[in-house]
């Protein structure tokens, strides 16, 4: 097995970083769920959905960032590889959000890179105090992801075939990385760390719907 020294792994979360905040830079393993269904949005509903999409688009930056802080940290020596399958599930995520982004003539959230910086630390933190809690951690925010997704899901407009789609898939997945993380051996955190992801994902989903 290749040895990182400190600058290659400083290098590579630089080069992880770029990759999930610069648009066009993460390709999905899978197709994209949205398929062929289409149903041209009114303007307002445009608008409404394409808020919606980015709130879910800076949820999925955050999602890469917690995966590569707690890689980082965290040792996880018997559920490396499911960590990092969730990780690259993930990414479909990422690019499918932006693939929906665009096709409603919009654009992520300026905001990603404060997003990203607080999930990475948050991640890494979390990778430091033990496995137990860093897999806590993961099992929290798709538990929370997942909520977020399926309220989303209820605020689209009945036409919207093509983010129903994605967002369907999206949860199936998010409720699968919380079931691994859990049989895993994530805890439950404390409840001021619930209570601060709470607080934070609010923030998040208040002002990335806007800006
Ligand atoms: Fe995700
Ligand atoms: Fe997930």
């Amino acid at each position: 097995m290749r040895h990182y020294t400190g600058i290659d792994r400083l290098i590579n979360s630089f080069d992880q970083a770029l990759r999930s905040l610069v648009p066009g830079a993460t390709a999905a393993h899978r197709s994209n769920p949205a398929e062929q269904t289409d149903a041209p949005l009114t303007v307002s509903d445009a608008r409404h959905v394409a808020g919606l999409m980015r709130v879910n688009h800076s949820g999925e930056v955050c999602a890469q960032a917690l995966y590569h802080g707690q890689a980082l940290t965290a040792k996880l020596p018997n559920v490396r590889r499911e960590m990092e399958q969730a990780a690259i599930e993930e990414q479909d995520h990422l690019a499918w959000c932006e693939d929906r982004l665009k096709e409603l003539d919009s654009i992520p959230s300026l905001l990603n890179p404060i997003w990203y910086g607080l999930s990475f630390g948050m991640g890494a933190i979390a990778g430091i105090a033990g496995d137990k809690y860093s897999l806590g951690f993961v099992a929290e925010t798709e538990r929370q992801v997942s909520a977020h997704l399926i309220d989303h899901l209820n605020q689209l407009p009945v036409y919207d075939e093509r983010s129903k789609r994605i967002l369907e898939q999206m949860n199936e997945d998010e409720l699968h990385h919380r079931d691994t993380a859990l049989h895993a051996g994530g805890v439950d955190l404390p409840f001021p760390v619930k209570i601060t992801m709470t607080a934070i994902s609010k923030l998040m989903t208040k002002t990335s719907y806007y800006v």
